[in-house]
């Protein structure tokens, strides 16, 4: 790469954070770019124009019209404006498909809204529009899809004569696949190939965004080097396993950051008290404030346990239901915050309803107490079934509130189990336990209950997870040196 030509890529996302956020795509989608624009790459992030960006960026410019984009997708113009870190954003403006209630995905009541595969089939038409012909002004090396509503980009573009863009196709969560019937083929405006015998996009009759974009990738990645293994594996493939195991030469693990100006216990305006390494005792205010915040009784000697997760079942939260019974003898508190599945939220509502001075359950989606959570609890639960990354865990240890964690993906790439030989070794942070079984999440917890019991060898642990690095400026020189594997000339 030389300085008068910097590599550019075109980021294609379905969230940015803040403006539309469902789980850590979004604070991705964020902070990625900002550090990678900081390392010398010219990004620029394409997204839905969603209300509340539209609102943010009222003089956004309007590069390009698609007025007949293919198949049956509604016309869009693409729009552009900076954001206030200083990246580009073009946003793909169709009023019919983005100006929703409800979050990218979902309307207000869970369910998926019906013409998804129409909503990111034009999302994916427009970044491979953007990314082959002049239609931005701007033609990118490189085109970086995260997950599957961004993925058939990479599908349009196999199909398009003139491109040379190279694309990388992004996994932040396997799980979500984007499966519509074999008629939407037609729809989106795909040629019959697509889907015929190993075409693309065919999935068991079906329609997939995502295993088009693995199939048509020149490189995947995913947020965290265990899981880059865990997707080749029958356990954790999600039925992409083979695909992935035949693509394993170009797949790559490559850790998620963390955006530490917005999660920065010294500076952070939505705690109840500033606080750093030199001053974790300052945590016990935060405890305070959040205790009465949620109507818990203020009681400094019984330990707080804080989970804020999208309710589901890859987040093991049923089976900290399971042991809530121990967990309420111990003693301790429990303060959950978090919006999901309808069976999970009944049953936190009826467990905070029997034990009222010791369990909180907010269904709600709350930045600000998120963050007081951080600050507040004395230890964090994730017992994720499996985490391609995981992002709380990384805001947990910088806040001092060392996580309880299960042995999987990025949980076990960032959280080193407390033991005797960690703890010597200024290593220990956490409290991690494998197995899927609530018994043995259980037995971490105990084990953490009584390691919290013994004051100084807590704050040990605090600092360990305080003192490391977790910023992004790390990750963002990894990809920066995929890109230049990819476009050895730029
Ligand atoms: P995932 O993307 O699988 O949900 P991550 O740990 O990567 O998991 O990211 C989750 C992000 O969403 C974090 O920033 C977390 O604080 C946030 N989050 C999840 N649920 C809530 C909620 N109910 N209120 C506020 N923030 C939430
Ligand atoms: C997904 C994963 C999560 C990861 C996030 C950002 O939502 O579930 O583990 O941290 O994407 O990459």
């Amino acid at each position: 790469m030389n300085a008068s030509s910097p590599l550019r890529v075109l980021f294609v996302t379905p969230e940015i954070a803040p403006w539309m956020k469902s789980g850590g795509l979004g604070d991705v989608s964020a902070a990625l770019p900002v550090a990678l624009r900081a390392a010398g790459v010219d990004v620029r992030v394409l997204v839905p124009a969603y209300r509340p960006l539209l609102a943010e960026f009222g003089d956004a410019q309007c590069l390009a019209t698609f007025s007949s984009p293919g198949g049956a997708l509604a016309p869009a113009r693409l729009l552009t404006a900076t954001t206030g870190q200083g990246v580009p954003l073009l946003m793909v403006d169709c009023p019919g498909y983005y100006h929703r209630s409800g979050d990218a995905y979902q309307d207000g009541q869970s369910e998926d809204w019906p013409d998804n595969d129409l909503r990111f089939g034009l999302l994916g038409k427009v970044a491979a529009l953007v990314a082959s012909t002049s239609s931005a002004g701007w033609e990118p090396h490189i085109i970086q899809c995260n997950d599957w509503p961004a993925a058939l980009a990479l599908v349009y573009l196999r199909y398009m004569e003139k491109s040379r863009v190279r694309g990388i196709m992004t996994v932040h969560n396997l799980a979500f696949q984007g499966v519509f019937p074999a008629t939407s083929l037609q729809r989106l405006g795909l040629p019959p190939e697509a889907m015929a015998g190993d075409g693309a996009v065919e999935y068991y009759g079906k329609l997939s965004f995502l295993k088009g974009g693995l199939v048509c990738a020149d490189h995947i990645t995913t947020v965290s080097p265990t899981y880059a293994r865990e997707i080749q594996s029958e356990a954790l493939g999600c039925g992409l396993d083979g695909l992935l195991r035949g693509r394993s030469d170009v797949i790559s693990g490559i850790l998620n950051g963390i955006d530490t100006g917005m999660w920065n216990p010294a500076a952070d305006t939505h705690i109840a008290c500033t606080y750093d390494s030199t001053r974790i005792d300052r945590k016990t205010e935060n405890k305070a404030a959040l205790q009465q915040l949620l109507g818990l009784p203020d009681e400094p000697a019984v330990p707080l346990l804080g989970v804020v997760s999208r309710l589901t079942w890859q987040k093991g939260i049923d089976l900290i239901a399971d042991i809530v019974p121990q967990i309420m003898g111990l003693p301790a508190q429990l303060a959950v915050l978090g919006t999901g599945e309808r069976k999970l939220v009944e049953r936190l509502t009826e467990l905070a309803r029997e034990f009222p001075r010791q369990i909180s359950f907010r269904a709600e989606f709350n930045e600000r107490l998120a963050h007081l959570i951080e600050a507040g609890a004395d230890m964090f639960l994730m017992p994720s079934r499996f985490e391609p990354c995981g992002l709380n865990q990384m805001y947990s240890l910088r806040y001092g509130t060392p996580p309880v964690v299960r042995a999987t993906g990025g949980l076990a790439d960032t959280v080193v189990d407390c033991s005797e030989a960690t703890l010597k070794s200024g290593t220990a942070n956490g409290f991690v336990f494998t197995g899927t079984e609530a018994p043995q999440l259980l037995a971490a917890v105990e084990r953490a209950v009584d390691a919290w019991h013994d004051t100084k060898g807590w704050k040990a642990l605090q600092r360990n997870g305080m003192r490391h690095d977790f910023s992004w400026q790390a990750s963002a020189l990894r990809y920066r040196d995929l890109y230049r594997t990819l476009i050895p000339s730029a």
